[in-house]
């Protein structure tokens, strides 16, 4: 390995990195001889922010003082509860903080999302997504069409990679829109790709869908807290994700949405005799919450994305959250970048020399992609799940995703070049025997 690839190097790299000192402020899974895992997997489930022990015990601690009272009294009272959230989100999704709410799990989001914004008519009717989108996103957009009485094998628009490829330019999906646009009701289109880290440019897809007369949605679980996002800006209708990723939230973490302030102010604040406006779905916690408690038959929205809340929130599912946002906003989103490509680039330089074994199927250029590279090992599943099993076995955490790719995630906020260079020098000890 050269020197400028060597461990020194990395840990010259760690020694004048800035934000090297949160590292610590998180919790590291450790192996059964009490060493730290190199944990690459931030991707899947970030690692525990140790402030969000201290919030989580608060509201336990809120629970078996105040109980009820709780909602109204304490450090942070619950029936606003989710407002702690709200600066950190808009904050990572560049957003104004009326658009965006912590809210339920991503696909639940998602179908609340498609019930407001998926509205066929005519000959507009279908849903353009990737091929091989998240499994979940696939069902939802399935179901709904099929909610709607459409048959999904007609309705759905998938997108593939071109033959061979791994990834699709923004290229395809405007000459799609252009060719089929007016068929399109709607674009549901990940931040990041899932399966290959790719990043995509938001706000080009958004004017592609516009242009064609469609509604452009995001999942965002694997963009936020990993790249810098403008989906004000971008003019994006909708976006959803889940907390437990780059957020740090934990398993089953609240998730959140983002929707554009020109459709909370387009949409009724109030309903009458019972009738909610057709829509978005409705439950309590989305009325306005100065009157909530009068229990009134009629519905009046609360102001911005609340409004699409139903229930009221999970708080032990959010006060971890309130943790990790707090060190997002302390680092600052463009500090972590910068760090997050010069950390993923340090990780790609590594892997070069082993590039007659290993495809790197994420983009190059780093404005295509955020921390994930995705790799692909020459020889097929059983030897990848070999090298992935050998490499678990030697402390190394990353992803196997079927049918043979292997992902792994350098997070900036805790993973240090140190980390990199022991996933490349594990994955090339453990190639020739795999
Ligand atoms: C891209 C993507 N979409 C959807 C989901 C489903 O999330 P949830 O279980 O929170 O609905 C995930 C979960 O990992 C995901 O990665």
């Amino acid at each position: 390995m050269s020197s400028a690839g060597s461990l020194a190097a990395a840990r010259g790299h760690d020694a004048r990195d800035a934000l090297a000192p949160l590292r610590a402020r998180f919790a590291l899974p450790r192996d059964g001889g009490g060493e730290p895992l190199v944990y690459l997997c931030g991707h899947s489930l970030g690692l525990l922010p140790l402030a969000a022990l201290e919030r989580v015990n608060e509201e336990l601690a809120a629970w078996a003082d105040h109980a009820v009272q709780a909602h109204e009294h304490g450090g942070r009272p619950w029936v606003p509860y989710h407002e702690n959230l709200t600066a950190g989100l808009a904050a990572l999704s560049g957003a104004r903080p009326l658009e965006v709410v912590a809210m339920n799990s991503l696909t639940v989001n998602l179908h609340l999302m498609l019930a407001s914004f998926y509205r066929p008519q005519g000959q507009r009717t279908r849903i353009l997504i990737e091929a091989g989108a998240f499994s979940s996103d696939r069902h939802a957009v399935t179901s709904q069409l099929a909610w709607h009485g459409l048959d999904p094998q007609s309705a759905l628009l998938e997108l593939a990679p071109p033959e061979g490829g791994a990834t699709i330019h923004e290229e395809a999906i405007e000459a799609v829109l252009a060719e089929r646009g007016a068929e399109v009701a709607l674009v549901l289109w990940p931040g990041v790709q899932f399966r290959t880290g790719q990043a995509f440019d938001i706000a080009r897809i958004v004017r592609a869908a516009h242009g064609a007369g469609a509604i452009a949605g995001f999942d965002l679980a694997h963009s936020m807290g990993n790249t810098p996002l403008s989906l004000h800006d971008a003019d994006a209708d909708f976006a959803v994700w889940c907390s437990y990723k780059y957020l740090n939230g934990g398993p089953g973490a609240i998730g959140g949405c983002f929707v554009h302030q020109r459709h909370s102010e387009a949409q009724p604040r109030t309903s009458h005799g019972g009738t909610l406006p057709g829509t978005r779905l409705a439950g309590w916690w989305g009325h306005e919450q100065h009157t909530r408690f009068l229990m009134e038959p009629q519905f009046r929205a609360a102001a911005g994305a609340a409004a699409w809340q139903i229930s009221n929130p999970p708080i032990l599912a959010a006060a971890p959250l309130i943790a990790s946002l707090s060190i997002f906003l302390e680092a600052g989103m463009q500090a972590l970048r910068d760090k997050s490509i010069a950390l993923t680039g340090f990780l790609e330089e590594l892997l070069r020399p082993l590039s007659a074994e290993v495809q790197i199927l994420t983009p190059r250029e780093p404005d295509r992609r955020g921390c994930q590279l995705s790799l692909r090992l020459v020889g097929g599943e059983q030897r990848g799940k070999r090298v992935f099993d050998a490499l678990a076995a030697r402390g190394i955490v990353c992803d196997w995703r079927s049918p043979d790719i292997i992902r792994v995630a350098p997070v900036p906020l805790y993973n240090r070049f140190e980390d990199a260079w022991r996933f490349a020098q594990a994955l090339s000890e453990t190639l020739p025997a795999g």
